[in-house]
């Protein structure tokens, strides 16, 4: 299992430190959630502040957008060369187009589902992914709870990705802890995002124990 915190729940008023621990502590990468106040009730990044994000962190950054303008904020966050950027599927009119785009910035391409949004949504999609994210609470804010439905969700999308030979990785975020990491490993999940259970106990141990189940 690969394990990305979400910076959403680190402390802010020194981040640069936060960033530093959290590589040392073993992440694999570092989940950053951009917001608009548009597609969702709340605000966070800019490009500046992901930017000095960038400067010290020793491992790759997963880049998570909730924002309506898709490739307004794509081509924003591209300089800073994320190993991936996601976008949502509900707020994007051509998917394809824009996953084709991200590649050709040499990103990794992803498109995030929110907990109502089918597995198969992405079905004619799965040659420009290379990774799917799927919701376990409503995006907007850190610190909800796991909405257990995305088990059956990413069963699902894992027998559809081995039908269609995918190498895509399904990645979960949100209200990912130790008490439901043994379940999500078995429904096929190949990466979670987890910030407030991290953030809230030892680094480290925390996220060990989310990796090594
Ligand atoms: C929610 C974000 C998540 C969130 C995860 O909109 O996409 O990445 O920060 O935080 P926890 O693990 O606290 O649910
Ligand atoms: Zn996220």
């Amino acid at each position: 299992m690969l394990v990305a915190p979400s910076m959403l729940s680190s402390n802010f008023g020194r981040l640069e430190d936060e960033v530093k621990n959290i590589c040392e502590a073993g992440a694999d990468k570092i989940h950053i959630d951009v917001m608009d106040g548009h597609f969702v009730p709340n605000l966070t990044f800019g490009p500046v502040v992901v930017q000095s994000i960038a400067k010290v962190a020793t491992k790759p950054l997963d880049i998570h957008l909730m924002v309506q303008n898709n490739t307004f904020f794509v081509d924003l966050f591209a300089p800073l060369k994320p190993k991936y950027i996601s976008f949502h599927i509900e707020e994007e009119k051509h998917p394809h187009r824009l996953l084709q785009h991200i590649r050709d910035l040499g990103i990794k391409s992803a498109i995030a589902l929110n907990p109502s949004t089918p597995p198969e949504s992405v079905e004619f999609l799965l040659d420009n992914l290379d990774m799917i994210l799927l919701m376990s609470v409503n995006p907007g804010f850190g610190g909800q709870k796991f909405i257990p439905s995305v088990l059956e969700k990413a069963k699902r999308l894992k027998k559809l990705l081995v039908k269609k030979g995918s190498n895509a990785l399904i990645e979960v975020d949100g209200g990912v802890n130790d008490k439901n990491i043994y379940d999500l490993k078995k429904a096929g999940v190949d990466v979670v995002v987890a910030g407030s259970y991290v953030f809230k106990n030892d680094y480290k141990k925390a996220i060990e124990s989310l990796k090594n189940i």
